[in-house]
């Protein structure tokens, strides 16, 4: 499984972070974060809106473009020895320079010349998509979406929402998402992994997204499962975090076989791996052992991935 050649759309820049990345700056730092991690060192959380605390709370060591460089490759290597050949990257100019464009750019540049390095030397290939920040409130995002208005180009290829997802409506984001899509940027929006199936649809109507971030609750409501394989929305399912968190109680219990079987374009991406304690290869075989997905399901997985990756048709015919 582990050399199956992967493509992963869905992974948040800093919940990537290894907790023993986070505790070495703030060892350097002299912050004291101990109250995030657990006595074998990893991430302490009891829910989905307590991991949104601790995941703020372990950005807070990351305040320089060096630190973000430093992610970045600690980031690829870890992906690159799962089999990752192509992944794109949620980045938040809100932990980035705090929403100032300026500053955002040399944190972007960073983290860009991180990845090149990282593409010459482990072959992997990363492009950046900037998030705003649902919880921290529409006017917060107008900000976030200039900063990737200004950036919009071949590695900054996309627009997209994460956060807590019950809070505010998506109709409140709605000249965020027109800025990104006016700067030509693609757009995805975190959907229907605690919202419900009304949640995907509100997202849909109000903010045009290509992708769905999670979306998998769409099963709830099958005549919006048809709408979704119709128009060829793109799921960016992530089983391993919604079984972590509860979404689901078991693997077997995850939709994405019934949402692929009746039409709809799934992904497989790992959303913030080491607080979920999972991998790429272990979604892998997870989906092999729950599902019975084999060899020729990981290609269709992963060819589906490539047509609806962000980057241009060029960057598309190196990895396919
Ligand atoms: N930010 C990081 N991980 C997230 C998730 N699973 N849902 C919403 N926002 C997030
Ligand atoms: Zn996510």
């Amino acid at each position: 499984m582990r050399q199956i050649p992967k493509v992963e759309l869905h992974l948040h820049h800093e919940g990537a972070a290894p907790p023993s990345f986070i505790r070495g700056l703030a060892g350097e730092k002299g912050v004291d974060l101990s109250g995030i991690f657990r006595e074998d060192g990893s991430y302490a959380f009891r829910d989905f809106v307590h991991f949104l605390s601790v995941y703020e709370a372990a950005t807070s060591v990351l305040t320089s473009p060096e630190d973000y460089a430093r992610l970045t490759r600690a980031v690829l290597e870890e992906s690159a020895a799962h089999g990752v050949v192509y992944s794109e990257t949620f980045l938040s100019p809100d932990f980035c320079g705090g929403g100032d464009v300026a500053a955002w750019r040399e944190y972007l540049l960073a983290i860009r010349e991180a990845a090149d390095g990282a593409e010459r030397d482990l072959g992997i290939t990363l492009r950046g998509i900037v998030t705003c920040i649902r919880h921290f409130g529409p006017e917060a995002a107008k900000p976030i979406a200039i900063c990737a208005a200004e950036t919009a180009g071949d590695w900054l290829t996309g627009f997209g929402m994460a956060g807590d997802e019950m809070k505010g409506q998506p109709s409140d984001f709605i000249w965020a998402f027109d800025c990104a899509r006016e700067a030509g940027l693609r757009l995805t929006v975190h959907a229907g992994e605690w919202g419900g199936a009304a949640s995907v649809r509100d997202a849909l109507a109000a903010l045009r997204p290509d992708r769905i971030g999670h979306g998998v609750q769409a099963i709830d409501d099958l005549a919006l499962v048809d709408d979704l394989a119709e128009q060829g929305i793109v799921l960016e399912c992530c089983p391993g975090s919604n079984v972590a968190l509860g979404v689901y109680p078991t693997w077997s219990a995850h939709p994405i076989q019934r949402l692929r079987a009746r039409g709809v374009k799934v992904t497989v991406s790992t959303d913030d791996p080491p607080f979920f304690h999972t991998t790429m290869t272990a979604e892998y075989e997870r989906l092999a052992a729950s599902f019975g997905w084999g060899e020729e399901d990981f290609a269709e997985i992963n060819a589906t991935a490539i047509d609806a990756a962000f980057c241009d048709a060029a960057t598309k015919d190196t990895i396919r």
